[in-house]
């Protein structure tokens, strides 16, 4: 039998091809973070379009206050967990602070292990013109590069927070000019975050790649939310732009507690969770132990009735 690798193009039935021919049919793309092997299974099953495994795996999975300290080796970890319950959906592994921006040559190193050894399809990156060369090499060594644009949680010192961005004409002219500039760099696709609607809508029609929104309304050509936000699974904080389609931390919380108090009450395990012993066999074991070759001074034989 012949293995096909995580990463051989036969895995995947959703490519960049098919995200630039949902654009141009105008049918909204679809994509959700994950950062472990049962919610990729769950995505995929559910019929994602692309699953992103996010730096924002640092804030919402390893407890980070931001996407700062997350290393190449947290994401190719997560990215593998990934790409081991994925057969259809389009891969996209995020670079991570500092793995793109000090030299190319390490954009390209990087971007090349998120698909060599994290089986991604893709890789993205943050920023705008600065970002360009970092995007044409990576694109030149043949890896695909989803840009990502407005609120950049990597650079959120430099933006004084986690602020809605290009609010202002003079602000959405540069966004405009950055999206153009990583289009014409060879991005496949771009994200926007944080950006107001009409921002968003007015870039959407001008670029000829797909644009993703997460909190930048209903006029782009897909969506992508942090599927920890979307469950209802990370209780520090949730971003206005988010629709909660469940409370999963409630429900964990709720399931814990309900354990405990069965542990304690001894409701479980009932005997439904666990192994008996044929009773033959347990009359037998008695015997064994309430033999008087076994028997310890003052020790009280076993009965069993
Ligand atoms: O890291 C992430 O999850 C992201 C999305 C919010 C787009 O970049």
């Amino acid at each position: 039998m012949t293995t096909l690798p995580a990463s051989s193009p036969s895995r995947g039935t959703v490519t960049i091809h098919t995200l630039q021919s949902k654009k141009a049919r105008k049918e909204p793309i679809t994509f959700l973070t994950a950062y472990d092997f049962p919610t990729a299974v769950a995505l995929d099953r559910s019929g994602i379009d692309g699953i992103l495994v996010g730096d924002s795996l640092g804030m919402v999975v390893l407890g980070y206050e931001n996407t700062l300290p997350v290393t190449m080796q947290e994401m190719l970890h997560h990215c593998r967990a990934v790409s081991r319950g994925v057969s259809r959906a389009h891969l996209v592994g995020d670079l991570p602070f500092m793995s793109y921006q000090a030299s190319t040559a390490d954009a390209v190193r990087n971007a090349g292990s998120l698909l060599q050894k994290g089986g991604m399809d893709a890789v993205k990156l943050e920023g705008g013109r600065d970002r360009a060369p970092a995007v044409r090499a990576i694109v030149s060594a043949g890896i695909p590069v989803m840009g990502h644009l407005g609120l950049t949680p990597q650079s959120v010192h430099q933006l004084g927070g986690w602020k809605a961005q290009a609010k202002s004409a003079e602000a959405a002219k540069i966004l405009f000019e950055d999206c153009l500039i990583l289009e014409d760099a060879g991005c496949y696709s771009v994200v926007l975050e944080a950006v107001p609607t009409e921002v968003a809508q007015l870039i959407t029609q001008r670029l000829s790649i797909p644009v993703i929104g997460i909190g930048a309304g209903n006029g782009c050509d897909g969506q992508v939310l942090v599927v920890h936000d979307l469950l209802g699974l990370f209780d520090r904080f949730t971003p206005s732009f988010v629709k909660k389609y469940a409370d999963l931390f409630s429900e964990m919380e709720r399931a814990f507690k309900e354990y405990i108090s069965d542990v304690k009450e001894r409701r479980f395990p009932a005997p439904e969770h666990a192994n008996s012993m044929d009773s033959q066999a347990l009359r037998d074991l008695i015997r064994e132990i309430n033999s008087p070759d076994r028997e310890f001074e003052g020790e009280e034989k076993i009965r069993y009735h």
